[in-house]
């Protein structure tokens, strides 16, 4: 079913690159979702990407109680950029941006960090997530790690009967600017780790946190409580589903399922899955927190241990429904959305 409001695809006149800004809903508000800047195999798998993704803003905002709606941009590449086709593409990022008038506003994402929404805010002022010091709420990645920890919580209380993640174990798959992080928290609050990245420079943080280093195969099927999605998406498929062995999958990654039904295959083997779009709201949250809401650094930690409370309701009405977690949260967002609309 086709839901976009609006996508723009244009050959970015100063990169050449094609950019696709993806805005899937404003019924709820100013559409929000990240810039990603990714090598893909065809330039309509990055159009796919963004179709997927901003459709994911739109639950992400919705059952994070946002009043904003979702959207996405796509930078389809074909081989990394150099920096001045980088500031090249990010321009003409900016542009399409500026032309859509405030409808979507932009964060960064895959690919793309504070600095680089400072280039994008030369065209639009339509950007969140610039750097402090040039007026933005900065890095948003602590914000999604904090809100990944909270969620994480709740999935060890409905599956273990407590919280806490000491003495759990945990396969965290990604060690980047948000992964890194819930390893690192996973690692102060007493959990025992497995970790994996594709970038084996990677191997020193987990020297440092005493977390067993694994390749990202071997964690996603290793006997752990919960495994830890947090690099790029499409990770669970009925074949790495039919391998897990841990009770519980929930991170910060988007869009882990390869199509909805594998929602209902982890259901049958009894592993709990959290919707991704639920466990990510941190970044999205704290971002709109700070630089729309002017909420005090209190009122953001609150806000962002909301995510756990959150998942705990989805859960909850999908044991009440007979549903998956997917299923739940999903109707749930549309509740909402059609409330709005
Ligand atoms: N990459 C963020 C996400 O997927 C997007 C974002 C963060 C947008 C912060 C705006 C502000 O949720």
């Amino acid at each position: 079913m086709f839901s976009h409001e609006r996508i723009i695809i244009r050959r970015g006149p100063e990169s050449g690159l094609p950019i696709v800004v993806a805005v899937h809903s404003t019924a709820l508000g100013q559409a929000l979702g990240g810039c990603r800047l990714a090598v893909y195999r065809d330039w309509r798998d990055g159009l796919a990407d963004a179709l997927r993704l901003s459709a994911a803003m739109t639950d992400k905002c919705a059952l994070a109680g946002l009043p904003n709606g979702g959207g996405k941009t796509v930078v389809a590449l074909d081989a990394p950029l150099d920096d001045s086709r980088k500031q090249a593409a990010l321009h003409d990022v900016g542009t399409v941006i500026e032309e859509l008038g405030g409808i979507y506003a932009t964060g960064p994402d895959v690919g793309t960090g504070p600095d680089d929404m400072v280039t994008i805010g030369s065209r639009t002022r339509h950007v969140f997530c610039r750097p402090v010091a040039a007026g933005g709420s900065g890095d948003s990645s602590p914000g999604t790690a904090t809100g990944t920890v909270a969620a994480l919580r709740a999935v060890c209380a409905d599956r273990f009967g407590s919280p806490e993640p000491a003495g759990r174990s945990f396969a965290v798959l990604g060690l980047g600017r948000v992964g890194g992080r819930v390893a690192r928290l996973l690692a102060e609050a007493g959990a025992k780790l497995l970790v994996a990245d594709v970038d084996r420079s990677k191997h020193a943080l987990a020297d440092e946190l005493g977390a067993t280093w694994v390749t990202p195969d071997e964690g996603l099927s290793a006997a752990v409580d919960v495994v830890v999605p947090a690099a790029l998406g499409g990770v669970l498929t009925p074949d790495s589903v039919a391998a897990l062995r841990c009770s519980a999958v929930a991170g910060p990654a988007n869009n882990q399922l390869d199509s909805p039904a594998t929602a209902d295959l982890l259901q049958a083997r009894g592993i709990l899955w959290a919707p991704d779009y639920v466990v990510s709201a941190g970044g999205v949250v704290s971002a709109t927190a700070v630089e729309l809401h002017h909420e005090t650094p209190e009122q953001v930690t609150a806000r962002l241990d909301g995510i756990g409370n959150t998942l705990t309701n989805v859960f909850a009405a999908a044991r009440r429904d007979n549903i998956t977690p997917s299923a739940a949260a999903a109707a749930e967002a549309a509740r909402r959305l059609s409330k709005a609309g």
